[in-house]
């Protein structure tokens, strides 16, 4: 039997081919094969946007430059653990910015960038779909909602 982490990059690679084919040729679908392709691998490989690229009959430079210009995307592996800020409208009203500013100034990175022990990678999206918890952050699959700024450092300290 292949050890675990070759049969995760066998499901990965399969996985990303099987999104490829299904937008091949459609220009239109950039962004949205992006943001399957982050799903897939947590991030964007240069590989795979050489790939995107080919699949979508446009230049290499035409989809690196989207893909650097959206703050949602990486193009370097997130650390351990993945912060993420909502600031869709509900949360932005109950002052998620906040939440971020917190977060920026306890881990010292910006939205989007990796602490260098790289335990964490802090990203803001649009709306994580539970508004009425707002303001709402997940750090991996765990979702917290009604944060306050004071309660940030307890919650990361969970995260090792
Ligand atoms: S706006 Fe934040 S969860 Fe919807």
């Amino acid at each position: 039997m292949n050890p675990p982490s070759q049969h995760h990059t066998r499901r990965k690679e399969s996985a990303f081919a099987r999104v490829l084919k299904a937008r091949r040729g459609k220009r239109g679908a950039l962004i949205p094969l992006l943001q399957q392709s982050q799903g897939i691998f947590g991030y964007l490989p240069e590989d795979a946007l050489t790939r995107i690229a080919r699949a979508l009959s446009l230049s290499p430079a035409e989809v690196y430059g989207v893909a650097t210009f959206y703050g949602q995307f990486r193009l370097f592996p997130a650390g351990r653990h993945l912060i993420t800020v909502c600031h869709g409208t509900a949360c932005h009203v109950a002052s998620a910015e906040r939440i971020s500013e917190t977060i920026g100034r306890l881990l010292k990175i910006n939205p989007g960038a990796t602490t260098p022990d790289r335990r964490f990678t802090l990203q803001h999206v649009a709306c994580l779909g539970c508004c009425s918890l707002s303001p709402v952050m997940m750090i991996n699959a765990d979702v917290y909602g009604r944060v306050a700024p004071a309660g940030i450092p307890a919650i990361l300290e969970r995260y090792r």
